[in-house]
């Protein structure tokens, strides 16, 4: 703890010297060192169009303040975008936005676009609206690429009101401009479509393509926006560890088979190509592919070996949420039942002793759900920790912060690391 606090206060005063430093009315939250917290939430509340529809929503169960966890992030310009997945009755709006500023412990949150698009107010829902969003990211060209299950109640009676789709917005204008409906023929029975990944390396978008994570039926869907086509890779390397598939955390004891989660893209290399290491979130490990593989659709019946095991196991407890990179090559990554967030330099050998961790705290980082890194000139490092198992469990203990969101810059986070970058060329080490 020690060697964070003090890491912690250099990065602030060499911040505040050259001027930097964020202006806030509030004190910035540095309960969890290198990490601020921006906003933490006892319950999650809207901006509802007036006391009087909060109190109706309330009324009617359109709205369960005890229902609503969010769950992944993203973050671009001056907002953080947000999502709330339907799982249970009382979710009015399933994606949102706060501004990036702070300022506030727990501001309420901006339905997105705006409540025309979510359930509590279009009844005869005929699916131009969001449904159920789980993750989403946000692509090189200012757009928003939102991944909806379609499915409302899932832990309750699920039921499937809409296909499960991508839907895309310009976040200039707020204004969705298309929604891709994932074909049938890849939505099987159970599949949840849960992450998202956006690779284009051009500036105009034009080579874009998604990256998609079934995680309950262990597939890796690959679509491509020119010509709108999908196709989809299998792989055992995308199945659950049994024997990671027992958590404990906090003295509960749960068994999520979970398969392929975490997905994250490299820098390009020397080659101009990108990788694209993966996990199931039921593993002690990790894995990796080209992504040249990936984005040809001739290759999704004999790519077989060139999905990859990387290095070491993480050990016991090493069960990973999400990942994501840095500009340097660093990759951060959620340890849920570590209350931790894990760092490696993508450059080294996917060893023990070059794996190290950012921040632990039993409080804050309890289930660290969601992981990004923004696009900014000094980039930061966005975790989201939801405390998921606990809700899952039963009610959360209202008078608890249950939910936070918190930033770190990535440089200053592993500066004194094991993770700390040697400067080499990208993947030197790795191949
Ligand atoms: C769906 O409903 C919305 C709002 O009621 C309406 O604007 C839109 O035209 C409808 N779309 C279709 C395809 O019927
Ligand atoms: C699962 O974890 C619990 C708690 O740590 C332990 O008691 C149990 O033996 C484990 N079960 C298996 C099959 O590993
Ligand atoms: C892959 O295999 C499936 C099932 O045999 C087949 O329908 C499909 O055409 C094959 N795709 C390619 C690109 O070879």
């Amino acid at each position: 703890m020690c060697t964070y606090r003090t890491r912690l206060a250099g990065a602030t005063l060499w911040l505040a010297m050259l001027g930097l430093a964020r202006p806030q009315s509030m004190p910035a939250d540095t309960e969890t060192p290198p990490f601020t917290t921006l906003y933490k939430w006892k319950h999650i509340d809207f901006e509802f169009p007036s006391e009087r529809h909060r109190s109706y929503a309330i009324f009617n169960g359109d709205y369960v303040p005890a229902n609503v966890l969010p769950l992944g992030l993203e973050v671009y310009g001056s907002r953080i975008w947000v999502t709330i997945p339907s799982w249970r009755r009382g979710v009015p709006a399933t994606l949102a936005t706060v501004f990036r500023s702070g300022g506030i412990n727990s501001p309420r949150l901006r339905p997105y676009p705006d409540w025309s698009f979510h359930r509590a107010f279009t009844k005869n829902n005929n699916c131009s609206g969001l449904t159920s969003v789980f993750r989403m990211n946000i692509d090189n060209c200012g757009r928003l690429w939102v991944l909806d299950s379609g499915q409302i109640d899932s832990q309750d009676s699920p039921k499937q009101v809409c296909p499960p789709s991508i839907v895309v917005f310009d976040l200039r204008t707020d204004t969705p401009i298309a929604r891709y409906v994932i074909p049938e023929k890849y939505v099987l029975q159970d599949s949840l479509y849960s992450n998202i990944v956006i690779d284009s390396r051009r500036e105009d978008c034009s080579d874009l393509h998604a990256y998609i994570a079934d995680t309950w039926r262990f597939g890796l869907l690959v679509f491509r926006e020119s010509d709108e086509s999908f196709w989809r890779f299998t792989h055992h390397l995308f199945y659950p560890d049994p024997l990671a598939s027992n958590y404990t955390l906090h003295g509960l004891n749960f068994q999520w088979t979970d398969g392929i989660f975490g997905l994250a893209l490299s820098p390009l290399d020397n080659y101009k190509e990108r990788t694209l290491y993966f996990h199931a979130m039921s593993s002690y490990r990790e894995f990796y592919v080209d992504t040249s593989i990936l984005r040809d659709s001739y290759r999704v019946n004999d790519s077989a070996t060139e999905f990859k095991l990387l290095g070491e196991s993480r050990g016991l407890f090493g069960q990973s949420s999400a990942s994501a990179i840095d500009d340097n090559g660093v990759m951060f990554y959620g340890l849920v039942t570590r209350d931790s967030i894990g760092c490696w330099d993508t450059r080294k050998p996917y060893q023990k002793k070059h794996i190290g961790i950012v921040a632990k705290d039993t409080t804050t980082l309890i289930f660290p759900n969601d992981v990004k890194v923004d696009r900014e000139e000094r980039q930061s490092v966005w975790v989201l920790s939801n405390r998921l198992p606990m809700f899952q469990a039963g009610p959360l203990d209202p008078d608890d912060y249950n939910y936070r969101i918190m930033y770190a810059d990535t440089v200053e986070a592993v500066r004194g690391t094991v993770c700390e970058p040697i400067v080499h060329t990208y993947r030197e080490w790795h191949k």
